[in-house]
């Protein structure tokens, strides 16, 4: 086999063998098949696409990349949730330690944000002392101390290396809009993790990479079978993601309405949505007659929070740090608020700094989105509508213009549902 045989066979139309593919992810991994000859191969499958077939191997390709971890000797199950990714969507931070609470073992092996979607990891990071580095023993040993069970950490660079590699390759090629490569990426990744069940959260609408429910769908259900293929009970959600989650985005701004939710308050859609990913998960797991309401309001899921965090070296009760400085958008009409752009909000906290341009770059803890009313809430000329927030002054004018057409007042509330459809 030659690169170049693989490349003109998918750009014609073509279905490549499990070998082919095999060998083109294991030789591009040891650096023999050249970035530029996966970038066309990337390419021509973003226009030719990936069978069934072809996108199972390219899955067990990128697994058998690098290493898988273990956990089967863990006493409770395990299960993992993966979001698409959205603006606001902080809800592996209150899930997590939930789902822990509720006696399963939840490895989350998570993300950075890159663009305008935030990343956990970035997020946790705003705590003092926390760390996002863990090595597989440690890993091993928080999920199975009773009092924690649920670790957040970042995916080493063991697992999956192909993944990571094309992944990053992808995002400078104009390569990452395929379901077959997006679908392979996300379960490559949550299958070396070695989680038993797993519950996708795909988002759909403006401020997703799924626009509408028909790609959400084909999405969600490559990866359900995916996981199906790998042994993983995998079960996916598609929710709204026109509007943002909760009321901010941002680092530590998330991390502390994550803390309004675990202390049994906090904005509805998300105390919603984490309700809803946790029966999900416990099904998915086969741990019944726990009910995670009850452990979101009588303080267990707090509990298992500040000693995950304890874990990681952070201190759960230091002050989260905050922006130097803010400035208030006011709304200039009264009305209902009938839309409040995700993308926008979300391309306005990356400005602000809670995002980050190029890989590596350091992001701000304090910086991001406020907004203070939410779709379908009535406003008034002249209240505040966002606040923003950034160490650097500079950075106000530009996130300020992300904002200009993000909002829309009239007579009718809009009604989307929080979680569309079940898949698998
Ligand atoms: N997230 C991933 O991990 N991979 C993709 O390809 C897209 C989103």
């Amino acid at each position: 086999t030659d690169p170049v045989s693989v490349i003109t066979a998918k750009r014609d139309g073509g279905e490549l063998s499990a070998a082919q593919i095999h060998w083109v992810i294991d030789a591009y991994t040891r650096g023999e098949v050249a970035d530029e000859q996966m970038s066309a191969l990337a390419m021509a499958i973003v226009f030719r696409g990936l069978t069934r077939a072809e996108t199972a191997a390219w899955t067990d390709a990128m697994v058998a990349s690098g290493g898988r971890m273990d956990f089967s000797r863990l006493r409770r199950p395990t299960v993992d949730k993966h979001s698409t990714g959205g603006v606001g969507d902080k809800i592996t931070l209150p899930l997590a330690p939930l789902v822990a609470a509720c006696g399963a073992a939840v490895p989350q092996l998570s993300g950075r944000g890159l663009g305008h979607t935030g990343g956990t990891l970035d997020k946790l990071e705003s705590i003092p002392g926390w760390r996002a580095d863990l090595g597989a023993e440690e890993i091993h040993s928080i999920l199975a101390d009773p009092e924690i069970g649920a670790v957040v950490c970042a995916a080493g660079s063991g697992l999956a290396p192909a993944d990571r590699k094309l992944y990053a390759l992808r995002d400078v090629t104009g390569t990452v809009e395929s379901i077959p490569l997006i679908a392979s990426s996300i379960m490559s990744k949550k299958i070396a993790e070695g989680t038993g069940a797993l519950v996708l959260d795909v988002k759909v609408g403006s401020g997703a990479f799924m626009k509408n429910l028909d790609d959400a769908r084909e999405l969600a259900s490559t990866m359900v079978d995916l996981g199906a293929d790998a042994g993983v009970r995998t079960v996916a959600l598609l929710t709204a993601m026109d509007s943002p989650l909760g009321n901010t985005a941002g680092n530590a701004l998330e991390v502390a309405e994550s803390l309004e939710v675990l202390a049994g308050g906090g904005p509805a859609d998300v105390v919603e949505l984490t309700l809803t990913l946790a029966r999900e998960m416990l099904a998915a797991a086969g741990i019944d007659g726990i009910d995670p309401e009850r452990a979101l309001r009588d303080g267990r899921a707090m509990d298992r929070w500040r000693s995950m965090i304890r874990a990681q070296g952070g201190d759960p009760r230091a002050a989260l740090p905050t922006a130097r400085h803010h400035e208030v958008v006011r709304a200039t009409e009264s009305g209902v608020l009938t839309r409040l752009d995700a993308m926008a909000v979300g391309v306005a906290a990356w400005r602000l700094g809670a995002g980050r341009e190029r890989q590596g770059q350091a992001v701000q803890a304090g910086a991001g989105v406020r907004w203070h009313a939410k779709p379908g809430e009535t406003v008034a000329a002249g209240q505040p509508l966002f606040t923003l927030y950034s160490d650097t002054p500079r950075l106000f004018d530009s996130a300020l213009a992300a904002l200009a057409d993000a909002w829309s007042v009239g007579d009718t509330p809009p009604s989307t549902p929080l979680v569309f459809e079940r898949i698998g």
